[in-house]
């Protein structure tokens, strides 16, 4: 029997930290009204010291376990999609494991740039389809603010931090994730580009002297690469589905420039009102921008439980991909603020204990076992 994943469960999280144009053009020779005009970007988040990615896509996990009525011990995958990852290992899906204490998920990140969130719910649906995989988490959290270069009008005015996550279940019924595609082009990889902090180029004094740990891009190349995508991937994945644009209620386009979003529009001959947009808000928060758009999209009522809505994204890699989606239900019942906030303790505090019980007992067993062994000797 044929099975689908449905998206059950949805959340999202954004820094407190707001910065406007108008603050970015006190330290950085820019404007307001460039900005606006060119990107359409009115203001940004920035995690602030005790915010990071883990904590981000931690939070919006939580909101989506809760909208979906899922426990996290019942959560058997947890795909992070990230390029700004806490650390190169162990993976930021790891630490969301842990914390939220779901016990018998495999975890791991997915670098697709800013079309990994899309990239992460295709493999996370092909894994519920094969029938390997039955709940899945699929996170998309970015921390930009920690490489970009606050001194480089030509990216520092662009990106935002930001998570957004989804819960997909396995489920008979038709319906959840009706196709997507990933594709990729690595031959345009330089165009958008960290060179250091991987091992072909480790930090060193000399790094930090040239900047090459902060974002390198060329803008003009990349958006004319993206003008060219968008349109075509979405063509391509709802033709997959079997439907015709026509069908399609809402399309959740990546948010990376007003501009590009409008172009895709005029290519598609869809009116702007099809697209969901608040670049205006966060900016370009990479693979947070589609789940935090979807989040946003639900709470204005323009997504609605049966509604097809397409997602469509380009990042660095160069990568692009795009999914046909029929909206699911929230499992679980609303429940009143304080309850949630309740419920959330109590779920998730035997996580944290267990995580530090798990830490001591580890210290103590390797402290055991020197002494065992030196006993031995
Ligand atoms: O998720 C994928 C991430 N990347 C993208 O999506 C980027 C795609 N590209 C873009 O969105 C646009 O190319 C940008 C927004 C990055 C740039 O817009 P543009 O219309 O392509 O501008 P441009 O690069 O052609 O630059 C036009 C002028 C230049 O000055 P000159 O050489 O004409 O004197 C730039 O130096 O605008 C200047 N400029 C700025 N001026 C004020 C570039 N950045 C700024 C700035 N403020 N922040």
């Amino acid at each position: 029997m044929a099975r689908y994943a449905h998206i059950v469960g949805w959340g999202m999280a954004v820094p407190q930290r707001v910065v406007t144009n108008h603050e970015l053009a006190q330290f950085v020779d820019t404007s307001d009204e460039w900005i606006v005009t060119r990107t359409g970007i009115r203001e940004r988040r920035v995690a602030g010291p005790q915010e990071s990615v883990a904590t981000l896509s931690i939070a919006a996990a939580e909101e989506a376990l809760a909208v979906a009525g899922i426990s996290p011990r019942d959560v058997d995958l947890i795909l992070v999609a990230t390029a700004t990852p806490e650390h190169l290992f162990p993976a930021t899906a790891c630490l969301v494991q842990d914390a939220l204490g779901a016990s018998k998920a495999g975890a791991f990140d997915l670098l697709a740039a800013c079309s990994g969130f899309i990239y992460a719910l295709h493999m996370a649906a092909a894994a519920i389809r094969a029938g390997t995989h039955d709940i899945a988490l699929v996170i998309g959290a970015e921390t930009f603010s920690r490489i970009v270069n606050w001194r480089d009008r030509e990216t520092c005015v662009l990106f935002g931090d930001g998570a957004g996550a989804v819960v997909l279940k396995g489920s008979e019924a038709l319906g959840g994730v009706l196709a997507s595609m990933i594709r990729a082009d690595g031959s345009g990889g330089e165009l958008l580009i960290l060179p250091a902090g991987g091992s072909r180029m480790p930090i060193s004094e000399a790094v930090v002297r040239d900047s090459c740990h902060f974002i390198r891009m060329n803008g003009r190349e990349v958006f004319r690469f993206a003008t060219r995508v968008m349109e075509k991937a979405t063509r391509e994945v709802v033709a997959q589905a079997g439907l015709c644009l026509e069908d399609v209620d809402l399309i959740v386009p990546h948010q990376a420039n007003i501009r590009i979003i409008e172009t895709a529009a005029k290519g598609l001959g869809l009116p702007m009102d099809r697209f969901f947009v608040n670049i205006d808000r966060y900016g370009n928060t990479s693979a947070a921008s589609i789940p935090i758009a979807l989040c946003e999209a639900v709470q204005q009522e323009r997504l609605k439980p049966g509604d097809t809505v397409v997602m469509v994204a380009f990042g660095a890699g160069l990568t692009w991909a795009a999914a046909v989606v029929q909206w699911g239900m929230p499992l679980a019942r609303p429940r009143p603020p304080w309850l949630e906030r309740l419920a959330r303790i109590t779920r998730y505090l035997p996580a944290q204990l267990h995580s530090r019980t798990m830490r001591l007992w580890r210290r103590f067993d390797a402290r055991m076992s020197r002494l065992l062994q030196r006993e031995g000797e």
